[in-house]
């Protein structure tokens, strides 16, 4: 039997982990959302839904991962034999085919931008130029296509090399540097005239604008941007030695995640209101916005690029995470080898990828049927980026809290001696605030 493999540091897991919350979750979907959500109000409840659902959701999937040593279905069988708990798993398992199916179109952007700022489409045009070139650029079927198979190769191709070598390798070189570059551009964009108007739009909430779809919104978005619902976590906990400090780890990664989401709307927001665009546009926003700035920055073409190679493979350090969910349930629980797994999971999201690929061309599917008015990338996006998460991570903090026991859970978490000072209050949160605040912001939908 091959094995299964283990993280070689500390330092390797965290990163590898931070590889997969920070992508562009971060980048691209933290400010579209907070720009459709009316701004600053979106940032405070997205950043109280990281601290009170997403930290201890974030501790109980990577204390399950460690304690079972599995995949998410068997770690839930392994937990409770018998009963019909392991389809939390399998939710997980189709969640993260589907997630990487929309994910890997949007990384195809990222690519596909990195090379038109290389051949300076960008230089010397304006807001709406840009807008032009975005729309062709999403309208073009068999570009978009092409780009999305070849994310998803890239990701095949290092999944399909095992854990160690391929992920941690990777995240090692990767983070600092993109948030090094992401530090420049926000000194950058501050100074731009009319940054305050943005600072405001972005810091100051307007409380007459809350509502349930945008707790729905940041809470689901505090789940996609820390991997959290549908077993990552689990899965790279499962990689873990017992020596590791789960508390600290996972402070570190909510952390780093959460700092880099922020840093992009210093970035995004202030250079949005510079000139005068509208923040509500959806997800061409980063797409609208960015190229604008490196038409004027001197250097542009080469920063511009750069910054979107290195967020193309930010994105591919998550897509990566996002495959290997599938490919642990496979490997485990039907002793297939890796290879084999990588592609056949690789080739189903490609397979589901393709209308999402296509929507950019105004192609409707099933437009007749609720819900499905919007573009197929956004619905997409918003049933398993965002419902599918809450559900699963509503079930996990269940089980953890019901049917696992939080007493279990916590001998895990403090194996070896490690300490853990919020002890009681994860557990209050594990137990009523996050089954019960999830399930309201779930039920409020309806209404
Ligand atoms: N957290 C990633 C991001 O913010 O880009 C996306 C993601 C990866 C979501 C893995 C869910 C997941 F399981």
């Amino acid at each position: 039997m091959e094995s299964r493999g283990n993280w070689g540091s500390r330092v390797g897991f965290i990163l590898a982990a931070a590889g997969s919350a920070i992508g562009l979750g971060n980048i691209w979907r933290f400010p579209y959302l907070t720009g459709k959500n009316g701004g600053a109000l979106f940032v405070l409840i997205y950043v109280g839904c990281v601290l009170v659902l997403g930290l201890p959701v974030m501790l109980a999937e990577l204390a399950l991962g460690r304690a079972t040593g599995k995949n998410p279905v068997g770690a839930f069988r392994a937990i409770r034999p018998g009963t019909k708990w392991h389809y939390t798993g399998y939710l997980g398992v189709v969640a993260a085919v589907m997630i990487l199916s929309f994910y890997s179109v949007v990384a195809g952007w990222t690519l596909g931008y990195c090379y038109k700022t290389l051949s300076g489409s960008f230089r010397l045009v304006g807001k709406s130029e840009v807008a032009v070139i975005f729309s062709r650029f999403i309208a073009s079927p068999w570009l978009q296509l092409l780009l999305l198979a070849l994310f998803i190769f890239l990701t095949i191709f290092i999944v399909s090399k095992g854990v160690s070598a391929g992920l941690e390798k990777f995240s090692m070189v990767l983070m600092p540097a993109l948030f090094l570059i992401l530090i420049l551009l926000m000194i950058y964009s501050l100074t731009l005239p009319g940054a305050e108007r943005g600072l405001a739009f972005y810091l100051k909430p307007d409380f007459t604008e809350i509502n349930g779809r945008v707790f729905l919104e940041a809470m689901g978005q505090a789940f996609f941007s820390l991997s959290l619902g549908m077993g990552t976590m689990l899965t790279y906990g499962s990689y873990l030695s017992k020596k590791e400090k789960l508390v600290s780890s996972a402070a570190w990664v909510a952390f780093l995640d959460t700092s880099v989401a922020l840093l992009a709307g210093f970035i995004i927001f202030p250079a949005l209101f510079s000139q005068n665009m509208a923040p509500d546009q959806g997800p061409g926003l980063v797409f609208a916005i960015l190229p604008v700035i490196f038409g004027k920055i001197p250097g542009g073409v080469i920063f511009g690029a750069f910054f979107f190679i290195l967020l193309a493979l930010a994105a591919l350090t998550s897509t990566i995470s996002l495959l290997e969910v599938p490919v642990a349930f496979l490997i485990d629980e039907k002793k297939w080898p890796r290879r084999r797994a990588s592609w056949l999971i690789g080739g189903l999201s490609l397979l589901f990828g393709i209308p999402s690929a296509l929507s950019g061309g105004g192609v409707k599917f099933f437009s007749r049927l609720p819900l499905f008015h919007v573009d197929f990338l956004s619905l997409w996006d918003k049933v398993w980026g965002n419902i599918a998460l809450s559900i699963g991570s509503l079930l996990i903090a269940f089980f953890v809290a019901y049917v696992w026991k939080t007493a279990k859970a916590l001998e895990e978490i403090t194996a070896g001696g490690a300490r853990f000072r919020l002890a009681r209050l994860w557990v209050i949160s594990i137990k009523y605030i996050c089954p019960l605040l999830i399930l309201v912001v779930l039920i409020s939908q309806f209404f």
